[in-house]
C-alpha cells in the first residue's frame, strides 16, 4: 500500500482556501481530509455537505470525509460521493453501519470507519467484511492542534496485527490528530498508510507549503 497524505481542510487559511488547494495540487498530496462536525458529536462545528460539493467541483483530488456527527446517513443523503472518496463514519455511532457502507458502495466510492482514543479497536469486529480503512484517532476528535493521547500510536500496531489475524490485510489504517513528521515515520512503521496533516505535520507555524509537504512526504516515505 502507497503511504498518502491526507491534508485536513480545517487547518487551512479558510479565506484563502482555492489558492491552497491548488498549492496542494502542485505539491502532490494525495487527498483533502474535511472533518465534518455537528456540534453534537462533538463540541465544535464545521463543514457541511454543501462545502463539499463545492470542493468536488473544484479539485479532482479525492475527498476523504470524516464525519463526526450523530447521522451520517442525513450528510450521506445530500452528497453524490465520486468514486475516489472516503466517507468515513464513527464506529461509537449507533447506527447500521452495514447499511451505511452499501450505501457507500453503490455510490461507488469507499467506506471507513474512525475510531475515538478511548474504543477499543475490537468494536470494529462486527463491520470488517465492508470495511476499506480504518480512521484512528491519536486525539479527541473535534479540534485542530489538539495534544496527542499518551500511548495511542501503539494502537497503529495493535490494529494492524488485529485486522491482519482477521483475514483483512487490504483495510488501510490512517491516523488522524497531532500527527508530526515524527509520530508519522513511526506510524509508518507499525502499519498505519493514511496520515492525515493538519497543524503539526503540514500547516506549521512560520512554514510554506512547498517546505512542510515535501518534509512530511519524506517521513512517511513512498
Ligand atoms: C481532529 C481532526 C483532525 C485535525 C488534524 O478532530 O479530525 O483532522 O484537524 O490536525 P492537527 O495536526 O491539527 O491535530
Ligand atoms: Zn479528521
Amino acid at each position: 500500500m502507497k503511504n498518502k497524505i491526507s491534508v485536513s481542510v480545517m487547518c487551512a487559511d479558510l479565506l484563502a482556501l482555492g489558492k491552497d488547494i491548488r498549492i496542494l495540487e502542485e505539491c502532490g498530496v494525495d487527498m483533502l481530509h474535511v472533518d465534518v462536525m455537528d456540534a453534537h458529536f462533538v463540541p465544535n462545528l464545521t463543514f457541511g455537505p454543501d462545502f463539499i460539493k463545492k470542493m468536488q467541483a473544484f479539485t479532482d483530488l479525492p475527498l476523504d470525509c470524516h464525519f463526526m456527527v450523530t447521522d451520517p446517513w442525513l450528510m450521506l443523503g445530500k452528497l453524490q460521493l465520486r468514486p475516489q472518496d472516503i466517507f468515513t463514519a464513527h464506529v461509537e455511532v449507533e447506527t447500521d453501519h452495514a447499511a451505511l457502507a452499501s450505501a457507500v458502495h453503490d455510490a461507488g466510492a469507499r467506506f471507513g470507519l474512525a475510531v475515538s482514543p478511548d474504543t477499543p479497536v475490537e468494536a470494529l469486529q462486527p463491520h470488517l467484511a465492508y470495511l476499506d480503512t480504518v480512521t484512528l484517532m491519536l486525539v479527541y476528535p473535534g479540534f485542530a492542534g489538539a495534544k496527542m493521547v499518551e500511548g495511542i500510536m501503539e494502537k497503529v500496531g495493535v490494529c494492524r496485527r488485529f485486522l491482519d489475524a482477521a483475514g483483512y490485510p487490504g483495510i488501510e489504517i490512517s491516523v488522524d490528530g497531532s500527527v508530526s513528521c515524527e509520530r508519522a515515520q513511526y506510524m509508518a512503521g507499525l502499519g498505519a498508510s493514511i496520515f492525515v496533516g493538519g497543524t503539526a505535520g503540514i500547516y506549521r507555524k512560520g512554514m510554506d507549503l512547498h517546505e512542510t509537504i515535501p518534509a512530511f512526504r519524506s517521513f512517511i516515505g513512498g
